[in-house]
């Protein structure tokens, strides 16, 4: 895409965004070439492939791979196709296996991926086929973070930590345990749906827009947090209400909305009705306090990491892959964590609140899908493709003076989009690594 594309469709500076980056054939194909096989990508989560030979199956933009844990206990990503006809090697979503069989002509490959049986090898192919070329496709650079795989096609890319940058504390509090502890996160259940719309309107959602709180009105006005009783605002609201919220746009694409808490911040007491929870969850938050001291007052909220993976640090705490299917198609992947070593009537409560809430059937996500697909069918006509949508929210609102890194909002903003779309223009132009970064020009070198 030339620069000069890209100017027609990405106006950052005056806030506006083609709603051709959500309806067009072509460049959704450029997407899916350009920026999901250099992006770093959320795949899973280790506790889907707890023991040698589990494996899962993921995706990484519209292709099949396959999460697995091999022998020896390695976690390897593959690409999900043989490499005789290209056949899926495995056609389950999960499970275990010490090979994976072709069905098509039955090549075999072992949990390493690497290419084992070949059927008639010897009268077939002795002396020309060299099986270690031809193992499946593995990933170029892969990362267990806190638990949470995420895998790149792009040698070339720095590594995962680099690619977070300063969103890595907010994020660390959807992996890290309740009561402060590192990681410690298991995946309790996956929902997974299908959408009439484009993957960008759920990355946006989760990029901070909390503009559209009102879309929850109803939901909200039963109160079903989860400590929620009628007419009662939920745990994740006590926790928040008196704390300064911040919105953040990150440099490399990332977005997120946190809150601070006051200084004197003391637990408030949610689950009378429940002596297990309530003893459970004050004891988490007097832990994470006495662990984390001062940076306990960070209580991250939601966020997207660029380009599709999105986080609720709270309730319902998680990690969602926005999985594209075609312009106007996306396959949404929501992952839903608790510690490990919660107790099982936490877990439990926690899992009924995930379904209530979240999914097709959840009564808070159902208001956000039905905005996404209506906006998409109203902006697929030819009239309405020629106006752009606005995104001028709290322009110029925002400093980069201050601890958190990026650009820090007091305020709603649409500056969280605005530089998502920024990196989303880099990728389309296929920019080298230091502006995908959006490192300073000076400084591009190093990540190169
Ligand atoms: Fe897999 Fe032929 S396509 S063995
Ligand atoms: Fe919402």
């Amino acid at each position: 895409m030339t620069q000069k594309d890209i100017d027609g469709l990405v106006d950052v500076k005056n806030g506006f965004i083609s709603r051709e980056l959500f309806v067009d054939a072509d460049i959704y194909k450029q997407e899916l070439s350009k920026l999901f096989t250099r992006a770093w990508l959320l795949v899973g989560h280790e506790s889907l492939v707890p023991n040698p030979g589990d494996f899962y199956t993921s995706r990484m933009g519209e292709e099949s791979v396959i999460l697995c844990r091999d022998k020896k206990g390695e976690i390897h990503v593959f690409l999900n196709s043989c490499r005789h006809r290209g056949m899926k090697v495995c056609r389950y979503e999960q499970g275990n296996t010490s090979l994976f069989t072709c069905p098509y002509h039955s090549w075999t490959y072992t949990t390493d991926g690497k290419l084992q049986g070949v059927p008639l090898y010897k009268s077939l192919y002795d002396g020309v086929l060299d099986r270690e070329a031809n193992s499946l496709v593995s990933v170029a650079r892969l990362c267990n973070y806190k638990g949470s795989i995420w895998a790149t096609w792009d040698k070339d890319a720095p590594d995962f930590l680099t690619y977070l940058g300063d969103a890595k504390a907010h994020l660390d509090q959807a992996l890290d345990c309740r009561d402060g502890r590192d990681g410690g996160s298991e995946v309790i259940g996956v929902h997974k749906w299908v959408f009439p719309a484009n993957w960008k309107f759920a990355a946006e959602n989760f990029l901070g827009d909390t503009y559209h709180n009102p879309s929850h009105r109803s939901v909200d006005l039963i109160g079903i947090g989860p400590s929620a009783v009628s007419g009662k605002k939920g745990r994740r609201d006590n926790e928040l209400e008196h704390a300064q919220h911040v919105w953040i746009s990150f440099p490399a694409g990332h977005g997120v909305h946190s809150a601070i808490q006051p200084e004197a911040n003391e637990y408030i007491e949610s689950f009378l009705d429940n002596p297990v929870l309530e003893q459970y969850f004050r004891h988490c938050y007097e832990e994470r306090k006495r662990r984390l001291g001062d940076g306990a007052r960070l209580m991250p909220f939601v966020g997207t990491i660029f380009p599709n993976t999105s986080y609720h640090g709270r309730q319902p705490r998680g990690l969602c892959a926005w999985h594209p299917h075609s312009p106007t198609s996306t396959e949404a992947w929501r992952f839903f964590l608790v510690d490990k070593d919660a107790p099982s009537e936490v877990k439990d409560y926690l899992r009924h609140y995930y379904m209530r809430y979240s999914g097709p059937a959840g009564m808070t996500e159902q208001d956000d899908i039905e905005n996404w697909l209506y906006a998409t069918a109203a902006s697929t006509g030819t009239i309405a493709r020629r106006y752009p949508f606005n995104y001028q929210q709290s322009m110029g609102a925002y400093t980069t003076d201050h601890p958190l890194g990026g650009e820090l909002s007091l305020q709603v903003t649409e500056q969280i989009a605005r530089g998502f779309y920024r990196r989303w223009a880099s990728y389309m132009r296929d920019a080298d690594w230091g502006e995908l970064l959006g490192l300073p020009a000076g400084n591009r070198e190093a990540a190169e």
